[in-house]
């Protein structure tokens, strides 16, 4: 496993891509992903090799081959790097070629390009900085439910035909459950939308909190807990340049308390790296980590399954929306209304880092 310290080699730079914030950790996989097959994946407009040696470590590499450019996504992992599918160059996980089959000399130049990469709580970080071979300023994050016994956890990885940017402001403003999501999570609309938002920010992140007491349990929460005709609700969505956590759930009222930080009921904690992969098009990193309730312990995984299902229904609308926004042209204005706050301050973030590197 990668760390930060260890983490001081060569790292590509981007800074040639002013369209994305860098200097920050993006998600480049989940652990699960990593199994003995090489994952190529573009990121931030780079070509990566995404792979886990069969010591366990895991690299990221530029996606070419130093001899004659075949994809080393094409090759296979072994115990020392991957090997390339053409003539066999075996690379270590730095990106230096460590073996020329039938040759004994390997010339200084026979290496590719490596990423800055580390593995916490199931997540693969990949650091793009702004300056060629830049150390990463900060840790990667933390994000201790994957690993928290109370809660199981489920993943996928979607592809989306959109840019990176819909799906922050998609995630950032919840008040569409009630008319996207009505099979799962929605619930009902009028409350979604007239639930009181308080917004906060904190340099680069953006808090957005809505309380939604007494409102009828949707599908999902009824599958999962025991609740009667009414629950108490909320939603707390946290921004970060590279993903969100979204914590959400509900207790039953009169027996736990709404906002407390230790509050029992039905949780679904949610995380959601989302890495660009170019201008148009981006990687959503989803997990859903849910609690049991002790009398409905088989729940979780149908949880899980409506998320997946919920997420697909997000996808169908995000791609939607884009292809007609290219339709009308991308410059065509919008209207502004008052459950777009977090969103919109979550796009002046990005703004400013985008200006900030220009
Ligand atoms: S192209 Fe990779 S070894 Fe020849
Ligand atoms: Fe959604």
């Amino acid at each position: 496993m990668n760390t930060i310290s260890d983490a001081m080699k060569m790292s590509a730079s981007v800074a040639n891509q002013s369209s994305f914030p860098l200097n920050q950790w993006y998600v480049a996989a989940f652990s699960g992903e990593l199994t003995d097959k090489p994952i190529a994946r573009k990121l931030l407009n780079q070509p990566v090799v995404l792979l886990r040696t069969g010591g366990g470590q895991v690299a990221a590499l530029e996606d070419r081959c130093c001899h004659r450019s075949l994809p080393l996504s094409c090759g296979t992992v072994e115990s020392g790097g991957v090997r390339c599918g053409y003539h066999g160059l075996l690379y270590a996980p730095n990106g230096s070629c460590i073996e020329i089959p039938g040759q004994e000399r390997i010339p200084a130049k026979a290496k590719v390009t490596s990423y800055v990469v580390t593995e916490k709580n199931h997540i693969v970080w990949i650091w793009f900085g702004s300056e060629e071979g830049s150390a990463p300023t900060h840790d990667a994050p933390d994000y201790p439910h994957h690993d928290d016994p109370k809660y199981k956890f489920g993943w996928g990885v979607y592809h989306y035909d959109a840019p990176y940017q819909l799906i922050h402001d998609n995630l950032l403003d919840l008040s569409h459950l009630g008319y996207v999501h009505l099979k799962t999570i929605g619930g009902n609309a009028r409350q979604h939308m007239n639930a009181e938002m308080k917004v906060t920010s904190e340099g680069n992140m953006v808090r957005v909190i809505r309380l939604m007491p007494g409102t009828p349990p949707p599908p999902t929460y009824k599958a999962a807990y025991p609740f009667g005709d009414k629950c108490d609700r909320w939603q707390e969505i946290e921004f970060d340049v590279s993903h969100l956590r979204i914590w959400t759930g509900a207790v039953e009222p009169g027996k736990d308390v709404i906002d407390d930080p230790d509050r029992g009921g039905f949780h679904m904690r949610g995380f959601h790296g989302i890495t660009p992969e170019t201008e148009t098009t981006a990687h959503y990193f989803w997990s859903m980590a849910s609690n049991k309730h002790p009398d409905m312990p088989e729940t979780i995984d149908t949880v899980i399954e409506q998320t997946k299902y919920t997420f697909d229904e997000d996808r169908v609308v995000i791609e939607a929306q884009y292809k007609n926004m290219r339709q009308f042209g991308e410059q065509a204005a919008w209207t502004d209304i008052h459950v777009d706050v977090g969103a919109v301050r979550a796009r002046r973030i990005i703004a400013k880092l985008l200006e900030s590197s220009r």
